[in-house]
């Protein structure tokens, strides 16, 4: 397909093409259904490992499903845990972490990310970066909490020393203000 410039999720996915490479390790933090995480399986490759976490029993279940029908669980490890103790599982270094924020599409709206705890786990995923690895961020504003999260990410994002990372927001200016956003964080 040629490039569009089309929306946050097209942006984040067109980074971590272009960044994750065979073998490496990389994390999702938000599960959900899994379309991420097998993505992600799909870029590091059979020598790779993806990380992936979420608070519901359901969303792991039906990433294990997934994975296992495209054959490619074996470069997962599912973790039915909040992404704010990634870093008592991730022990190397990773080249990208991958948060979707808010909650499980079709599923149950209470359920969604909390800047408490998105803010440990952004914190963490800073930390477990490796040289020029990414963390890359989708944001969904429009709701309360979802508001709340995206001027908190950005206001943490912002702060950081620009010696230790490069950060990108992108956003569509003339897409009203509900639209989801893209962050990204390099780390130098
Ligand atoms: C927008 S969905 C993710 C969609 C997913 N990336 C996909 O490809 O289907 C957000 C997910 O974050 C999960 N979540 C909420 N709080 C969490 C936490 N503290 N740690 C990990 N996951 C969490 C929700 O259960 C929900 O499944």
């Amino acid at each position: 397909m040629a490039y569009e410039l089309k929306s946050a999720r097209y942006l984040a996915a067109d980074i971590l093409r272009r960044a994750v490479e065979p073998g490496d390790t990389v994390v999702d933090a938000t599960m959900g259904n899994g379309h991420d995480t097998l993505f992600l399986c799909e870029l590091v490759g059979e020598a790779g490992r993806v990380y992936a976490f979420d608070i519901q029993a359901q969303a792991v279940e039906n990433t294990r499903k997934r994975l296992t029908d495209a054959g490619m669980i074996n470069r997962a490890k599912l973790f039915c845990l909040g992404h704010e103790h990634m870093a008592k599982q991730v022990k190397e270094p990773a080249a990208a972490i991958v948060f979707n924020l808010g909650w499980l599409p079709g599923g149950d709206h209470s359920v969604t990310t909390h800047w408490e705890t998105t803010r440990q786990a952004v914190d963490s995923a800073l930390q477990l970066l490796k040289p020029h690895g990414l963390l890359v961020i989708c944001a969904y504003p429009g709701h309360a909490e979802g508001d709340r999260e995206r001027e908190a990410l950005t206001d943490m994002l912002a702060n950081l020393p620009p010696q230790e990372y490069n950060v990108l927001w992108h956003k569509f200016l003339n897409a009203g203000p509900g639209a989801p956003e893209c962050f990204a964080a390099q780390r130098q």
